[in-house]
């Protein structure tokens, strides 16, 4: 008995089309760039409220407002005169600085923020000037 294979081999050739898709032009999305325009709305609390049950701050407050010192400072925000949280920032509060800068208070001076001079304020006792002073550098951030 013969057996007779039949070997058929099928060879498929598969002829790739390249189908060049006009896949359209990409449409280069506008790379538009989210404006950063955050309002740094970080919950801060104000100082005036950080410190207000303080009584240092509730006794100097009462004395800068008795004076004229609000017409040249305010607490956050530099107008003729330094911001007392700048003021604060700068010196540590320390009764060595507190004495120095209730001089400054009373004979007025000029030269460390600028050349814009605080007036004297020659009516001003020492002990009302160190209060003031004693509120300004309670101010610290
Ligand atoms: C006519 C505007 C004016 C008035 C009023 C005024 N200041 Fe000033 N104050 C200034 C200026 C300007 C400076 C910066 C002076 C400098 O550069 O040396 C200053 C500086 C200070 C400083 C920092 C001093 C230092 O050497 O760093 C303290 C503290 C201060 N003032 C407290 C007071 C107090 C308290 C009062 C109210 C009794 C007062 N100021 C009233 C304008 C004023």
């Amino acid at each position: 008995m013969k057996t007779t294979l039949r070997i058929k081999l099928v060879v498929l050739a598969l002829a790739g089309f390249t189908f060049a898709c006009g896949g359209g032009d990409k449409t280069a999305e506008g790379t538009q760039e989210a404006s950063a325009t955050e309002s740094a709305a970080t919950a801060e609390v104000s100082l005036e409220e950080k410190y207000k049950d303080n009584p240092i701050y509730i006794k100097g407050l009462e004395k800068v407002k008795a004076s004229d010192c609000t017409g040249c400072h305010q607490v956050e925000r530099k107008i003729i005169g330094p911001s007392y949280a700048d003021v604060a920032a700068k010196y540590e509060n320390t009764e060595e600085n507190v004495a120095m800068l209730a001089q400054k208070v009373i004979a007025g001076g000029v030269g460390v923020w600028g050349e814009v001079p605080m007036s004297a304020h020659p009516t001003l006792s020492e002990e009302d000037a160190k209060d003031m002073v004693r509120y300004i550098l309670l101010l610290k951030k």
